[in-house]
């Protein structure tokens, strides 16, 4: 009857331990399967790459500036030339050998940044003779001799991107004096191909050199800490350049205008420069100057005391109205905002007179061949509103072609802080994967934490079970003691306890449990890293804490060069843009 009873609970718990055994198998079960997914995450692993900081080629250009100018590198041998910034544009354009004729200005070919010429290069691919179509609105289209080549950003041994099969016009003409690098990432269409050509930018994201469809931009000037160059990143900004803001704007529905703002007023002092309200307004580097309606033109000229020249069609200064604006030093203000109404989105860029202090040069005029001028420009119709590369001389860009907004911020003008960059990154959203893999993590964690208690409720049962069974056993072995003698006890123990508490308790502690934790704790470890680079809960996407570039609160710096390491989405990385497009015409 004893030895009955005690192989009943023996049998008892086998089917306990086989029922531990099983659950815990199906616990584990999940496993495999988590870290196959896993395997193949980490399969797909890809490095981030840092954005890259384009230096500027440290002169001083342009006929209508001076503006800061970058470096590009051109054909095979290397053709080295300056060039401008172009916001609008997809694609570069160079100065020919024709853009110097003998009756021009004898520096020609350097104050246009040197020309380039294409029959010297063995890589040039040459397409045809098409139009800009850029900047028709203003009238500053233009034609020329198109063709693709080798890129490179920056001087020789400078280490900057580059790119094999770039579209690079080569113009004669001066509608435009300087060569521009065109940052726009939309593709070049023309007629003659049935392909759309990939811009630079897209062609850097592609081949994972940039993190993303974006860039930070500002021109730089001359007038602030001894003459400040301009700063252009690719694929995030600097941080040390600009006051944040909390106001991003978004991308505008026709793509050939995406940086499009409410200009909701302009004003110095009390003075209103803007009289008729808001209106809508492109940023864009292409052009150097403020096109502004007709009545907010005369207000200025009535501020400023500015005269317009009808015959070169500029506001040029003489050197009294020059001298009596120093003096007077007005600044001016221009209250943005992606908002036609609200009066809570609103970007203020403050303009000082030395912003507006710029000189134009031939041919725009000739004899003399130079003149002081305000960058104001008459607006003939309500396209041609534009904020030009003088507005971004106090105003910082930051474009996302991805997410598409942008930021325009005011510009900071700490000497430290400028001579010392503080690149971010921005990520492109379709590094998004990340968060997918942290769910499946958490999931996974939320699985072994369950299994873990499991394991614990079930070693609690046992307990309690053994504690109970040895306590019965204590008190039928005092009845048994009493009615056999002492004797009876010791063969009950070798019968039972060593048996069953130690081996059972041994393999749930020690092995069972072991085997549980172990898996937890790296995955625990991996799933830190995702979410550090994930762009919705740190960095760059700060939409949680209401500011956008908050000092303290961006992505980690992160050193030029350096990078991280992050699981990327598969498949479409580059958001499509909407349809609209411009193609170019044989002309
Ligand atoms: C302006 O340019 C023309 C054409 O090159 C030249 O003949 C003339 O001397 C220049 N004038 C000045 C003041 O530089
Ligand atoms: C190359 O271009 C330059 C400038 O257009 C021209 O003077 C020269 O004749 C061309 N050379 C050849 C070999 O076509
Ligand atoms: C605006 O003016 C420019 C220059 O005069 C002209 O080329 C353009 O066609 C005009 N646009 C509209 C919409 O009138
Ligand atoms: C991208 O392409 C350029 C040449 O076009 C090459 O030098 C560079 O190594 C490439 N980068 C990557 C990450 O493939
Ligand atoms: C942005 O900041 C300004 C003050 O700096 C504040 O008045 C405004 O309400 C803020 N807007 C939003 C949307 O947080
Ligand atoms: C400068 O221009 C103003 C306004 O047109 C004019 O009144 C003044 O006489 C000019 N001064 C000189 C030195 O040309
Ligand atoms: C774009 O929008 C995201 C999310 O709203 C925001 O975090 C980011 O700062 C914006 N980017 C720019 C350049 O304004
Ligand atoms: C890696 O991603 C590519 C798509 O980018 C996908 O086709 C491939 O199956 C993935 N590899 C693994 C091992 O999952
Ligand atoms: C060229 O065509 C592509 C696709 O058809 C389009 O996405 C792109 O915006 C076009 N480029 C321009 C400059 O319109």
């Amino acid at each position: 009857m004893r030895s009955l009873a005690g192989f009943r609970s023996l049998a008892e718990l086998t089917t306990l331990t086989l029922f531990i055994a099983c659950l815990t198998n199906a616990l584990s079960l999940s496993w495999p399967s988590i870290s196959a997914r896993d395997l193949r995450k980490r399969a797909n692993t890809t490095t981030i790459p840092a954005p890259i900081v384009v230096s500027p080629s440290q002169y001083w250009d342009g006929n209508d500036g001076p503006w800061s100018s970058f470096a590009l590198q051109v054909g095979t041998p290397v053709q080295n030339v300056r060039t401008l910034i172009s916001t609008a544009s997809e694609f570069t354009w160079t100065i020919g050998a024709a853009g110097c004729p003998t009756n021009y200005v004898p520096d020609c070919v350097n104050s246009r940044g040197f020309v380039f010429n294409p029959n010297q290069s063995l890589t040039w691919v040459p397409n045809s003779i098409f139009s800009f179509e850029l900047e028709d609105n203003l009238g500053k289209d233009t034609t020329g001799p198109v063709g693709f080549d080798t890129l490179t950003l920056g001087w020789q041994g400078a280490g900057g991107p580059n790119v094999k099969h770039s579209t690079i016009f080569n113009i004669a003409d001066s509608q435009y004096w300087m060569g521009q690098f065109g940052l726009n990432p939309r593709s070049t269409n023309f007629t003659n191909l049935n392909d759309p050509q990939p811009s630079f930018l897209t062609q850097l994201k592609n081949n994972n050199s940039i993190p993303s469809l974006s860039y930070g931009y500002t021109a730089g000037n001359q007038y602030r800490l001894n003459k400040v160059f301009g700063s252009l990143t690719l694929g995030g900004y600097d941080q040390n350049r600009f006051a944040a803001t909390n106001v991003s704007f978004p991308f505008y529905e026709d793509i050939s205008r995406d940086l499009l703002v409410y200009l909701r007023g302009v004003t110095s002092g009390s003075t209103n420069l803007l009289p008729s309200g808001t209106i809508s307004i492109f940023i864009d580097s292409t052009v150097p100057w403020i096109y502004l309606p007709l009545d907010a033109c005369q207000a200025f000229e009535k501020a400023f005391g500015l005269t317009y020249d009808p015959n070169v069609n500029f506001y040029l200064l003489n050197s009294t109205q020059r001298t009596n604006l120093q003096n007077s030093n007005p600044s001016v203000t221009f209250s943005i905002s992606p908002n036609q109404t609200a009066t809570t989105e609103m970007v203020e860029i403050v303009m000082p007179f030395a912003a507006f202090d710029l000189q134009i040069d031939f041919p725009y005029i000739e004899n003399p061949n130079s003149s002081y001028y305000f960058p104001l420009q008459r607006a003939t119709n309500d396209t041609q509103y534009t904020l030009g590369r003088a507005f971004l001389q106090e105003a910082y860009l930051i474009a996302d072609y991805e997410r598409q907004n942008f930021t325009v911020a005011p510009c900071t003008w700490d000497a430290n802080a400028v001579n010392k960059a503080d690149i971010k990154t921005i990520i492109s959203p379709s590094t998004k994967l990340n968060s997918g893999g942290g769910n499946i993590s958490v999931g996974a964690i939320v699985g072994i934490v369950i299994a873990i208690v499991a394991i614990i409720a079930i070693l609690g049962v046992l307990l309690w079970w053994l504690r109970r069974r040895k306590q019965g056993e204590k008190r039928r072995l005092a009845e048994l003691e009493a009615k056999h003698g002492p004797d009876a006890k010791d063969s009950q123990d070798s019968e039972g306890k060593p048996m069953i508490s130690h081996p059972i308790g041994g393999e749930l502690a020690g092995a069972e449990v072991h085997e549980l934790t172990a898996p937890h704790k790296p995955f625990a470890q991996e799933l830190d890293s995702p979410h550090k680079l994930d762009p919705n809960l740190v960095g760059y996407s700060e939409a949680d804490g209401g500011e956008y570039f908050g000092p303290g609160k961006g992505f980690a710096h992160e050193a030029p060069g350096s990078q991280s390491h992050i699981y990327e989405m598969p498949g479409s990385e580059v958001q499509e843009m909407p349809a609209s497009e411009r193609v170019h015409e044989n002309k």
